[in-house]
């Protein structure tokens, strides 16, 4: 049984879904040995309350600087076992340090088809600059902000009447489908980096190669 430790700093929607697939069974061979939040008021330690599961808050603004707030986190990743950290809504970047301690053990979920939109608020970046298609991606975590390895990506499009919030609304919807399935590969062992790129093993794909989308699309 492998053992997930998930970081997060808000609320936690994200968390809930990966809480739900490994209840349901859909998530096999992996259970979240903790969770840690950044933010004290994070409503995702509330969740992981609720299904008793272990949670700490390591608060950043308790620390001098960014190595030693690191560390208390590995700290903690190690005292559970944990093979692999999911960030699930955590909103500190990670040192290069931290990264190659977790090598190719890190996940990540961006709400933007990377490598558009890296960094904070993707899905405004996204909605401000007229995108008819957006999204979110699931992705190692390397040393670049946003730039690792991508696992799956999901597609949304934008629509004409849509503001930040509703699309941010749409994107997550699909997070919770993408971000478990991710996991769910990364414990089946499926998932191998070849370059830039990650491969997915052993697992039926259906032949997509005729599918395509346009937006605004029009029928007459
Ligand atoms: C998600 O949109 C995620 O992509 C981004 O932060 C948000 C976290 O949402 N990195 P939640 O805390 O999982 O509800």
């Amino acid at each position: 049984m492998k053992k997930l430790g998930i970081l997060i700093s808000g609320s936690g929607t994200n968390l809930q879904s990966i809480i739900d697939n490994i209840h349901s069974g859909y998530i096999k061979n992996g259970e979240i040995a903790i969770v840690i939040s950044n933010n004290p008021e994070a409503y995702g330690l509330t969740r992981a309350q609720k299904h008793n599961i272990p949670n700490i808050v390591i608060n950043h603004k308790d620390f001098q600087n960014r190595e030693d707030f690191e560390q208390k986190i590995i700290d903690e990743l190690e005292k559970f076992n944990v093979d692999y950290v999911i960030l699930a809504g955590f909103m500190r970047v990670l040192t290069k340090k931290f990264i190659s301690y977790f090598h190719n053990r890190i996940l990540n979920i961006h709400p933007a088809l990377l490598p558009c939109f890296p960094g904070t608020d993707g899905q405004k970046q996204a909605f401000d600059y007229g995108v008819k298609f957006s999204g979110c991606t699931v992705h190692f975590v390397d040393e670049g902000t946003d730039t690792g390895p991508i696992i799956i990506q999901a597609v949304v499009p934008v629509l004409q009447n849509d503001n930040v919030e509703t699309l941010k609304k749409r994107i997550l919807a699909q997070e919770h489908t993408i971000f478990p399935y991710a996991i769910k590969l990364l414990l089946e062992d499926k998932l191998r980096i070849v370059g830039r790129k990650v491969e997915i093993i052993n697992e039926q794909t259906e032949n997509l190669k005729d599918i395509f989308l346009i937006n605004p699309f029009s029928i007459t």
